[in-house]
């Protein structure tokens, strides 16, 4: 078998679910969020991408076939169209389940002549995963991510809406041990950008 094809069946995507297996997991919340935003736009396509952001949110930071066949249902567009714009996006996390905090890593020219690769085997050292991989203890995954746009602060990690640059290892011990304690920065990140977009309507 080719190198292509096994990549294809490592990354297959998962089924939608069957119309009587769809579970609807939104709050009120975040029901009365999809409705608000349905009137900033003339059809409520436009609000996939806002109602994908909410659905990260609801579902802990990770975009399900369940989650994505809820926006779809709420939406009334088809399971592949939401997909095929979940899976366009790398802010959308599609292809596994993610940690309660995502710590991406630039290695970038800038970056990667600043440490960045010195920076990643710490990181990978530290937790006890590569690139892609998540903590058993779930706490943590660790991205490998291009131009972050902020190379004056090379080495630059993000992690949820916040930037840190640039870092050290002692730096990041520190903020490994006060991460352990905060709540999920990935659903934090999910829930700024609803706000945000509630908010370009109102202007
Ligand atoms: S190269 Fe890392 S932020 Fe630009």
């Amino acid at each position: 078998m080719s190198d292509l094809i096994q990549l294809g069946a490592v990354n297959e995507r998962p089924k939608a679910p069957r119309p009587e297996d769809l579970e609807l997991k939104f709050s009120q919340t975040a029901i009365d969020q999809l409705n608000a935003l349905k009137t900033h736009y003339p059809e409520e396509k436009a609000c996939i991408l806002p109602g994908l952001w909410i659905a990260q949110r609801e579902y802990g930071g990770y975009l399900s076939a369940n989650a994505i066949a809820e926006v779809a249902h709420r939406l009334e567009r088809s399971y592949a169209e939401v997909e095929g714009v979940a899976t366009f996006y790398s802010m959308y996390n599609t292809a596994h389940a993610v940690g309660k905090h995502m710590i991406e890593v630039c290695t970038c020219l800038s970056c990667h002549v600043c440490g960045a690769y010195r920076i990643a085997d710490h990181l990978k050292a530290k937790l006890g995963v590569e690139f892609g991989e998540t903590t058993a203890d779930g706490l943590f995954t660790l991205h490998e991510v291009e131009c972050l746009n902020a190379c004056d602060r090379a080495p630059l990690l993000q992690i949820g809406d916040e930037y840190h640059g640039p870092v050290d290892a002692a730096y990041i011990d520190k903020l490994i041990d006060t991460l352990k304690s905060q709540e999920s920065t990935v659903v934090k990140l999910a829930d700024e950008i609803v706000k945000v977009h509630l908010k370009d309507g109102k202007n």
